[in-house]
């Protein structure tokens, strides 16, 4: 019974939140996207998780509004995004340059197959060299990563890159990391969303260069 409830109660949730970012064309768009996601599934045999479209992920679809303001008011013109997936964040991101990076050999020829235009890798965030960055994203797998260890990551790459803003989330899951502590006083937040599940919020820092 809860089971069904949950069936129920979770796709309507997901409609109330994605309202300020399309509503029912946007919810429409990612229920048709679905059952080419499952082919994809099978066929690239990609991790599941890839079969739920960005349409009906809040948090994705307010980063993307947001950071597609920043990139219109500051004139920024490309964006590195680790743990990339299918590459949905960057193919939403209106910039020439994007490049994304995944660990997952399997995503990645998937997501090489969908954006044609978007670079993609084999990697993660040592894998990110000598970049001229104006936005880097990392969301939704650092959770699993220990603060220690996040912090020692994003230092190394700070320190081989340029780059200008960070964008992240913190939910609670393994860790519900603070980023004001990992990044310390080289950092600084200029943007918080609402909350999402599991007290998921997307925050934006400016690497004070
Ligand atoms: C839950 S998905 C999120 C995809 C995308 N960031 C999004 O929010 O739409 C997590 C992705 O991160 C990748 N990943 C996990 N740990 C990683 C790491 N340390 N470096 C790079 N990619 C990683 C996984 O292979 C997976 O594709």
């Amino acid at each position: 019974m809860g089971y069904i409830i949950k069936k129920i109660i979770s796709p309507l949730d997901t409609y109330r939140q994605i309202q300020t970012n399309g509503g029912l064309l946007i919810f429409v768009k990612g229920l048709v996207k679905r059952p080419y996601y499952w082919f994809l599934q099978r066929l690239f045999h990609f991790d599941k998780w890839h079969t739920m479209p960005i349409e009906h992920r809040p948090y994705a679809l307010e980063l993307c509004r947001y950071v597609n303001e920043l990139i219109e008011k500051e004139g920024l013109v490309n964006v590195v995004e680790i743990g990339c997936g299918l590459g949905e964040i960057l193919a939403r991101i209106k910039v020439r340059q994007r490049t994304g990076f995944d660990v997952d050999e399997n995503v990645v020829l998937a997501a090489k197959s969908l954006h044609k235009k978007i670079e993609f890798h084999k990697g993660t965030f040592g894998d990110v060299r000598g970049c001229d960055t104006d936005v880097l994203i990392a969301v939704n797998f650092t959770h699993n990563t220990a603060p220690d260890e996040l912090q020692r990551q994003f230092a190394d790459l700070l320190l081989n890159n340029k780059v200008k803003l960070i964008v992240v989330d913190s939910v609670e899951y393994t860790y519900l990391h603070n980023f004001a502590t990992i990044f310390g006083d080289k950092c600084e937040k200029v943007w918080q969303s609402r909350e999402f599940e599991h007290k998921r919020t997307v925050q934006v820092y400016r690497n004070r260069l």
